[in-house]
């Protein structure tokens, strides 16, 4: 992502820090999800883009033990995350291009609806960010850990270049909105897999009318080793 990029998806999330209430229904819902994954012992988690960190909150605050780090590029959802949840995690301001850890730290890694703000110049670039990022979350973890992703997968390719396009556009006017490269569940599994061992999908199913709209949601679990 250019500097620029960069800037105008943080001043975008900065402003839509109202959608992070929608969000909370959600998180209950993927929380279960990562509960299941847990196993009740104590682990330590990263999430990825962890927005205002409603999510990583849930799953520190059900399990004694667990310790939890959120990193996102938005310094404002994350002082609204403190606000809040209060300290019980870690935030971080970075680049989940750019992880600031040691490897294989993590037990589990959560990346909720980030890759899709992951946008470069060329859409040959955006691919390579993307799977930078998914290698990026790899190396963060043990090597029995395990990354549980959720993204957007519109219908098909079409589809997927018309946001491309249209959110490049409208970004390019300074319209509130931010630009997106989709990846269609295929290309996302196909990534997904170059960069993890074992893949597995655990649900797919649209969240709201947009969603129905454009394709649908789905949640992968992905195994290091
Ligand atoms: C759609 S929001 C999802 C937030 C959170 N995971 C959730 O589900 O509530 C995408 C988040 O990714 C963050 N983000 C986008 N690009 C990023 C990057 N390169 N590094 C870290 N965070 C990034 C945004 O600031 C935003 O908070």
């Amino acid at each position: 992502m250019s500097s620029s990029q960069k800037k105008a998806c943080i001043g975008f999330f900065a402003e839509k820090k109202e959608i992070y209430n929608k969000c909370r229904a959600e998180s209950e819902f993927l929380g279960n999800y990562a509960e299941g994954l847990m196993g009740g012992g104590s682990l330590f988690i990263l999430d990825i883009g962890c927005g205002d960190g409603g999510l990583l909150n849930r799953l520190v605050g059900k399990t004694d033990g667990c310790f939890g780090v959120g990193l996102d590029l938005c310094r404002t959802l994350i002082r609204e995350g403190k606000k809040r949840y209060g300290n019980s995690v870690q935030y971080l301001v970075a680049d989940a291009e750019y992880l600031p850890f040691r490897k294989r730290i993590f037990d589990l890694a959560v990346m909720v609806t980030l890759l899709h703000h992951v946008v470069a110049t060329t859409p040959k670039k955006t691919r390579a960010m993307q799977k930078k990022i998914l290698n990026n979350a790899k190396d963060a973890i043990k090597p029995e850990g395990k990354l549980l992703l959720r993204e957007l997968c519109p219908h098909n390719k079409v589809l997927s270049i018309l946001l491309y396009w249209l959110s490049r556009c409208f970004a390019h006017l300074c319209l509130p909105v931010a630009e997106v490269s989709f990846l269609t569940e295929p290309e996302l599994l196909r990534i997904v897999d170059s960069a993890f061992s074992t893949t597995r999908v655990l649900d797919r199913f649209p969240w709201s009318e947009f969603d129905f709209r454009i394709g649908g949601r789905i949640i992968i679990l992905a195994f290091r080793t």
